[in-house]
């Protein structure tokens, strides 16, 4: 995976602990890619030596506005001019007010005020500097300039205290930047999605569940959500962290899924089945432990009750969303995945042959329409998640410019 490669980032770095993330952050974008040229301020470099960033990113580092290496002098027109986006983390308190009011007295704020493309700033600072009116009235204005801001998040802090404030990590912004790129495919969309396996108890430390790792679907949630859709992520239990700007709504059993997905639905355009749901549950649940020699014994044989179908039941609404499911086959893919789309009323199934399991890194996939096939892959499960998504934003264009012409 090399999202990034040909894109030109300058990555400013402002005076804030969490500037050694920074180093982590460069690291990240030029492995995906990314040519990336640091700037750093007089006080970031207190932080963080420039030697790291030049090591990292293997180019000069830029500190001072009258550096001599620059033949003309104009490093704050030539780094500006030839970036693709300007990314600041860590973004400190003031340095966002400089922003906010167009000071220009160092290499970075001025090279920001000289830009001609997109500025992503990631905030980090104390809380009480966050919450700071004068500091949420340089966000506002930020955002009302067009600058977008990433996080931050809350936590705990190098100061002691716990709050809003924390840099998001390098990973939620390196992701934040890569989906910053992607073609807008599902602008102003809403977007439902189920995730991972449903566990269905037993008693309270057993269950029957399924070894889904949930992340084909929460790399369809980051797709989705870099496609400019607003995404609502159901997930069953999985230790992923849920992309940032997606709301996750975690549940453990199937009815629990059933319920999180038909109290959102109305107000959804796509929906996207990727959960393996549990087809039966147990019929009984006990409250305290099973012991193996009780009288009853629920675990020598277990009664199962069938659970509900979520993506058949949403496509069968009088007013479905477009409805997107999922086949994962041992043998005979083509056969089940056309017949589920069929049976089920799906615009379109994602169809994976199981070679290897489940949750692996990479996959394979066909995509089933009323057209016919569509191969994807095989890619990392991002690509493949990116495909599907811009298949489902043309189909979603080709269904209303058909109507359009009616
Ligand atoms: O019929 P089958 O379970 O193979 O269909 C798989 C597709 O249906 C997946 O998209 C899955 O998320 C969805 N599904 C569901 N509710 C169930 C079973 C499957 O939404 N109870």
């Amino acid at each position: 995976m090399a999202e990034m490669i040909g894109k030109r980032l300058v990555l400013g770095v402002t005076g804030g602990i969490a500037a050694y993330k920074a180093a982590e952050l460069a690291r990240r974008l030029v492995k995906d890619g990314a040519e990336v040229h640091a700037v750093l301020t007089r006080a970031g470099a207190q932080f963080v030596t420039p030697v790291t960033f030049q090591a990292l990113t293997g180019r000069p580092v830029w500190c001072d506005q009258w550096d001599a290496r620059m033949p003309d002098n104009m490093a704050h027109i030539a780094l500006s001019r030839e970036a693709d986006a300007i990314v600041i983390a860590p973004a400190s308190a003031d340095f966002l007010a400089k922003l906010a009011h167009g000071l220009a007295d160092d290499l970075l704020s001025t090279l920001c005020l000289a830009r001609a493309c997109p500025l992503l700033v990631a905030p980090a600072m104390n809380r009480q500097m966050w919450e700071n009116p004068a500091t949420q009235r340089n966000i506002r204005q930020l955002r009302e300039d067009g600058i977008i801001v990433l996080g931050p998040a809350s936590g705990a802090q190098a100061c002691g205290e716990t709050g809003m404030g924390r840099m998001l990590e390098p990973e939620a912004i390196h992701d934040a930047v890569a989906g910053f790129f992607q073609p807008k495919t599902l602008a102003g969309r809403r977007v439902l999605l189920t995730a991972g396996p449903t566990f269905e108890a037993l008693d309270p430390v057993r269950g029957l569940t399924n070894l889904s790792s949930g992340k084909m679907g929460f790399a369809l949630a980051r797709a989705a959500r870099d496609a400019g859709a607003e995404v609502t992520l159901v997930s069953g239990p999985v230790a992923l962290p849920a992309p940032c700007g997606v709301t996750r709504v975690d549940v453990t059993s199937a009815l629990e899924m059933h319920a999180a997905v038909m109290q959102r639905v109305a107000a959804c355009d796509v929906f996207i089945g990727v959960a393996a749901v549990a087809d039966y549950r147990p019929v009984e649940r006990a409250d305290e432990k099973l012991k193996k020699d009780d009288a009853h014994d629920m675990l020598r044989q277990i009664a199962l009750t069938a659970n509900p179908d979520i993506l058949a039941e949403v496509a069968a609404r009088p007013a479905p969303p477009f409805c997107v499911g999922f086949a994962a086959e041992s043998r005979d893919l083509e056969r089940y995945a056309e017949d589920k789309r069929r049976k089920k009323r799906l615009a379109l199934v994602v169809g994976n042959l199981l070679r290897d399991g489940l949750g692996g890194d990479e996959n394979a996939v066909i995509l089933f329409d009323e057209q016919g096939r569509h191969p994807l892959g095989p890619a990392a499960k991002i690509d493949i998640a990116r495909g599907i998504v811009a298949h489902i934003g043309a189909m979603l264009t080709g269904k209303e410019s058909h109507k359009e012409s009616l």
